[in-house]
C-alpha cells in the first residue's frame, strides 16, 4: 500500500505530556493549549478527568478546559476512565473523550486498578452516555509492544482488546507503545495484525520514544496506510504508571518527517516548535525534539 497523502496529527502533549510533570501552573497549561490551537492542529488532547488521587497533575483539568480560547476546527478532547470522568468532561464542555484500556493485565491493574475485562465493563456505560449525547469516543490500547510489569505482550491480546474497543463503539483505536520499547518490524507486524480485524482508517499510532525508536516505528507503519499519529509537542511526557517510560514521540519530529515525505498535515512547524519551546521554558527543560533544537540553533546562528 502507498503512503497516506494526509495524516491527522493528534497532539497529546497537554495531557500525556503534562500528566507526568510536577507543578505546571494552570496559566502555563492554558498558554500551551492556546499556542497549539494556533498551529493548524485539528485535535488536541487537553485534559484528563481521572482520579486526582491517582494523577494529581491533572486535577485542574476543568479549569484548563474553562480557560482555553477554543478555535474553530479544533477538537478539544480528554481522557475519561469511567462515568464520573465522563460527566466531569461534559460539564467542562469537552468535545470528545477517550477511554483507555491495556493489552496487558498487569498494566491494567496498575494504571486503572482493575482487570482488562473489568475495564471493558466500566467503559460500556461511558460509551452509552457518550452516544446518548452525540459525543465521539476514542479508545486507547496500552502496552501493544511490551509491558513494564509483564514484559512481552501476546499479539493476540493486542488484537482482542483493540477489536473489542472498536466493536463497543470507539470510532478510532489508538495503539500505544506505552514504554517505547518496540522496533520497526515489530511495530509493522503488530499494526498489520490489528488491521486484519479493525480497518486501518480506524487505527492510530501512539508511540513513546524511550529507546529512540518511535519515529522509525512510525515510518515503518505509514506504508500500511495508517493516517492518524499521536505525538506530544517537545516530546513531553510519559505515563506515571509506566516506570521508565519517557516522553511521547515529539510532534515536531513527526511533522518534519511527514513534511519531508510530502504528506500533508496542515500544521505549521515553526509555530509548533515555539509552543514546545515555551512550555519547556516554563518547565525549566529543553525540548526533547531534535528538530526543535535544530530550529532553535538555526535561529540563533
Ligand atoms: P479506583 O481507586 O479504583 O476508583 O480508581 P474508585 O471508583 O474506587 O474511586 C476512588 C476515588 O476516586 C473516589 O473518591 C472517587 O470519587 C474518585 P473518594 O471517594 O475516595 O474521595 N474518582 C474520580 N475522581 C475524579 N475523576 C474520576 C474519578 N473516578 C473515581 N474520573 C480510577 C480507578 C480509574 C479512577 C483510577 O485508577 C484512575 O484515575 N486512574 C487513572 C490513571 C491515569 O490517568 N494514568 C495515565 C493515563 S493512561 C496513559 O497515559 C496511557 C496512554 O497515554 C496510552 C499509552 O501511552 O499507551 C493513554
Ligand atoms: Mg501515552
Amino acid at each position: 500500500m502507498a503512503l497516506p497523502t494526509r495524516v491527522k496529527m493528534v497532539e497529546v502533549g497537554p495531557r500525556d505530556g503534562l500528566q507526568n510533570e510536577q507543578a505546571v501552573s494552570l496559566a502555563d497549561k492554558i498558554k500551551l493549549v492556546d499556542a497549539l490551537s494556533l498551529t493548524g492542529l485539528s485535535y488536541i488532547e487537553a485534559a484528563s478527568f481521572v482520579s486526582p488521587k491517582w494523577v494529581p497533575q491533572m486535577a485542574d483539568s476543568a479549569d484548563v478546559m474553562a480557560g482555553i480560547k477554543r478555535q474553530q476546527g479544533v477538537t478539544y478532547a480528554a481522557l475519561t476512565p469511567n462515568v464520573k470522568g465522563f460527566e466531569l468532561a461534559m460539564a467542562a464542555s469537552t468535545d470528545e473523550v477517550a477511554i483507555f484500556g491495556a493489552a496487558s493485565e498487569a498494566f491494567s491493574q496498575k494504571n486503572i486498578n482493575c482487570s482488562i475485562s473489568e475495564s471493558l465493563e466500566r467503559f460500556a456505560p461511558v460509551i452509552a452516555a457518550a452516544k446518548a449525547q452525540n459525543v465521539r469516543v476514542r479508545g486507547y490500547v496500552s502496552c501493544v509492544l511490551g509491558c513494564p510489569y509483564q514484559g512481552e505482550v501476546p499479539l493476540s491480546d493486542v488484537v482482542r482488546v483493540a477489536k473489542t474497543l472498536f466493536e463497543m463503539g470507539c470510532y478510532e483505536v489508538s495503539l500505544g507503545d506505552t514504554i517505547g520499547v518496540g522496533t520497526p518490524i515489530q511495530a509493522q507486524h503488530m499494526l498489520s495484525a490489528v488491521a486484519e480485524e479493525v480497518a486501518i482508517e480506524r487505527l492510530a499510532l501512539h508511540f513513546h520514544n524511550t529507546y529512540g525508536q518511535a519515529l522509525a516505528n512510525i515510518a515503518s507503519c505509514l506504508p500500511l496506510g495508517v493516517a492518524t499519529i499521536d505525538s506530544a509537542v517537545a516530546g513531553l511526557g510519559g505515563c506515571p504508571y509506566a516506570k521508565g517510560a519517557s516522553g511521547n514521540v515529539a510532534s515536531e519530529d513527526v511533522l518534519y518527517m511527514l513534511n519531508g515525505m510530502g504528506i500533508e498535515t496542515g500544521v505549521d512547524l515553526n509555530a509548533l516548535a515555539l509552543a514546545g519551546q515555551d512550555i519547556c521554558k516554563a518547565l525549566g527543560t529543553q525540548p526533547r525534539s531534535l528538530v526543535s533544537q535544530a530550529l532553535a540553533a538555526h535561529c540563533s546562528a
